[in-house]
């Protein structure tokens, strides 16, 4: 294990004022999102949306890493450069998907486990010389009647130490994705109780697999109470729940946390984060995002209705905005 390069890498990805862009959709939900829009879901198609997103000018200033899908790794710029040698080129690190989705789990209805550990080493290592030096697994956590059961949390938990050990043997950065999901109508409390258990289960796995922490970085959810909850948490009370939730389960070797929006406005996305870094509170770790659809949704949608220089526009909004985030810098008025 490459101790050093792990480190440099986990502390890159989380240096001040910068993120990650999640651009790691499936084939199936990325065609489905261009399909939204009223898009051609072709190879091509995916490709040229991404290759304009990521040639987005100085878009490097708020983005330090880029999660990318295996048919993305293999595709070409606009200038025909191999897509993480292009990122690399522009002072963004590339990154991989390597978890193969959420499946059904045996006897446990309605939840989920993540499968991909088999031949991962293998692909591991081919993702590491196309050029990747970082990798994502997301576990998916449900909560409703009578779940997340204890099987649930600990097989997802065992799978992501399993992972992020892997990864790290092979040169590496696991973010480590245990998402509490939003849907649901359960209350903030709830979700912040499911989180600290999902949290203290995936880090006594990774630690029973030797996972160096200060070579992995956590992405997880924010405490926010269910989609469908009648009580929804203001912004402040999420900012302060998430950071409570994460001091009092997260360990302090991890050099940052790096949240998935999960379903937020892209506005509450980035006023959560925003919160989070102004509070007074003292934390070891660079509070960060990991954002796919709050960092896209809107130049998605531009892409669909406007010119190539617009959707980099509305990307390069957003980004900027969370940049700002990061130093709790950022102002709704900035938003208009
Ligand atoms: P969202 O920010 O859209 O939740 O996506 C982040 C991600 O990569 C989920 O695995």
């Amino acid at each position: 294990m490459d101790i050093d390069l792990l480190e440099r890498t986990a502390n890159a990805l989380v240096s001040p004022g910068r993120g990650i862009l999640a651009a790691d959709e499936s084939t199936g939900t990325m065609s489905n999102r261009l399909k939204l829009v009223g898009l051609d879901t072709s190879e091509e198609a995916r490709r040229a949306y991404r290759a304009n997103l990521f040639a987005t000018a100085g878009c490097e200033s708020a983005i330090s890493g880029v999660i990318l899908y295996d048919e993305t790794i293999r595709q070409n710029a606009d200038d025909g450069t191999p897509i993480p040698d292009y990122l690399a080129s522009r002072d963004m690190i590339p990154g991989i998907k390597v978890d193969t989705g959420a499946k059904e789990l045996a006897f446990h209805a309605g939840e989920k486990i993540t499968e991909g550990l088999d031949g991962l080493r293998e692909r591991c290592a081919e993702y590491f010389t196309l050029g990747a030096r970082f990798a994502k697994w997301r576990a998916v956590i449900i909560i409703g009647d009578g779940i997340p059961s204890d099987a649930c949390i600990s097989t997802n938990a065992h799978a992501l130490a399993r992972y992020a050990a892997i990864c790290q043997e092979q040169g590496l950065v696991p973010i480590i994705e245990p998402e509490v999901l939003m849907d649901g109508t359960h209350d903030g409390q709830t979700c912040f109780d499911v989180t600290a258990r999902v949290l203290d289960e995936t880090f006594a796995a990774c630690a029973n697999q030797g996972v160096h922490l200060p070579g992995a970085l956590l992405k997880p959810n924010m405490i926010i109470a269910g989609k469908g909850c009648e009580n929804q948490l203001s912004r402040e009370e999420v900012a302060k729940l998430t950071v409570d939730c994460m001091t009092g389960h997260v360990p302090a070797e991890i050099p940052g946390l790096v949240f998935l929006s999960g379903g937020q406005s892209d506005e509450d996305a980035t006023a959560h984060l925003n919160l989070m870094n102004a509070m007074d509170v003292d934390h070891p770790w660079q509070l960060s995002y990991s954002y796919g659809r709050a960092l896209q949704a809107a130049a998605l949608k531009t892409w669909a209705s406007g010119t190539a220089l617009e959707s980099q526009a509305s990307f390069a909004h957003r980004a900027k905005m969370n940049s700002l985030a990061r130093s709790g810098d950022w102002l709704v008025s900035l938003e208009s």
